[in-house]
């Protein structure tokens, strides 16, 4: 990746990330492993295999976004001081966006920094948040309010830790994965279409296939544009909507994904009603939205609330709404010259009494 190159290891065995590491890191070396409890029942003795060599250290917290937070933090630099951690140290994210994000902002922190690899476990990590470079926590005032750009040595992604994951945390993953497509890869929207079912199913080929595919575009942009001055921002496809929503509903009673799906389908209305995409396109997203489970529309919120919402998005611009919308399916482009009432006119399609 341009600056701060590092590998994406696809199909990559938990048990061989040891293989890896001995190119690079010596035995002997400190790694701590940080993770959650289901995850370490499920799959830190395959990791653990592989990192004999290594002086390793197991340290968990429970699962869930509230615990992504500067407490949390604390109370992990706090049990990697205990396990004696040193600058040579590394730290080994095995999880989902919340293991990753917190154990990455760990590393990028702990003694201004110490070695850091990926081992993305959900769908969504797997394609999106294990990649980019990106960590934060929360912080009352905002999600992922504190934060760094904090490239991994690399990223390790064993597809068969999927097999374990719930399909409502595997619709999260969807709905990234749709938004990939609907913004840069048009075969990727046409190959979910075709293979519903099987995905729906998990075939393995398929999934891999699947995930390569979205992973080859979030890698494309966020290589052209590593500190999110410019075409980076085309991945907020659906989540200016998407988060809007999410913090109208306190967060609670939707998901992120069920969040970004609404999102992109409010995104397709809005592209459609001026004109850059057909009223078959919408359709088609709506449709693929619809058949992996997720939501096109909401209730128990107003557009006036939401739009509100939208105006405290911190991706907007100089006081200007920044607006990513399609302008066909595999393309989408930003824009800056949305009016409150185009916007209105979205909230209201979706909004449903
Ligand atoms: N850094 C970035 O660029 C970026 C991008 C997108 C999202 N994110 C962040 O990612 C987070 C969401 O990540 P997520 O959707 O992976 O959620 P998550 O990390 O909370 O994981 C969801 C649940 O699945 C469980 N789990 C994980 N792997 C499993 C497996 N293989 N089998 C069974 N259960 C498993 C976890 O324990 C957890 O209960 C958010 O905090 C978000 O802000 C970051």
């Amino acid at each position: 990746m341009a600056g701060h190159p590092y590998p994406i290891c696809l199909d990559a065995k938990l048990e061989d990330i040891g293989k890896h590491l001995q190119r690079t890191i010596q035995p002997g070396t400190q790694i701590l492993v940080v993770s959650q409890e289901k995850i370490v029942e499920l799959y830190f003795q395959r990791l653990a295999a592989g990192l004999r060599e290594y002086q390793v250290q197991l340290v968990t917290f429970p699962a869930g976004e509230e615990e992504k937070n500067l407490n949390r933090l604390q109370a992990l630099t706090t049990e990697a001081v205990a396990f004696g951690l040193n600058r040579e140290g590394v730290i080994i994210a095995l999880g989902g966006g919340v293991v990753g994000d917190l154990a990455g902002f760990l590393a990028a922190t702990y003694m201004r920094g110490v070695r850091f690899l990926q081992v993305p476990t959900t769908l969504l990590a797997q394609v999106d948040s294990s990649i980019g470079g990106k960590v934060a926590v929360n912080h009352p005032a905002g999600k992922n309010l504190l934060g760094a750009f904090y490239p991994p040595l690399a990223v390790w992604t064993d597809f068969s830790t999927l097999d374990t994951l719930p399909w409502e945390e595997a619709q999260n993953g969807l709905a990234e994965t749709i938004k990939h497509a609907i913004l840069g890869d048009q075969e990727l929207f046409d190959f979910l279409e075709k293979y519903v079912e099987q995905i729906k199913k998990r075939e393995g080929s398929i999934w891999r296939e699947m995930i390569s595919r979205s992973i080859a575009v979030k890698v494309r942009i966020v290589s052209e544009d590593e500190k999110e001055k410019g075409t980076r921002a085309l991945l907020n496809l659906g989540h200016s909507f998407g988060h809007a929503l999410e913090s109208a509903m306190g967060y609670t009673g939707i998901t992120h994904g069920q969040g970004v799906s609404i999102g992109l389908a409010a995104a397709a209305n809005i592209a459609q009603q001026r004109g850059h995409i057909k009223s078959q396109e919408t359709q088609r997203i709506h449709t693929l939205l619809r058949d992996f489970g997720l939501p096109v529309n909401i209730s128990g919120v107003t557009p006036e609330q939401l739009l509100l919402k939208m105006g405290a998005d911190k991706k907007n611009r100089e006081g200007k709404k920044v607006i990513i919308l399609p302008v066909r399916i595999g393309r989408a482009m930003a824009f800056r010259d949305c009016s409150d009432d185009e916007l209105m006119q979205a909230w209201r399609e979706v909004v449903v009494c």
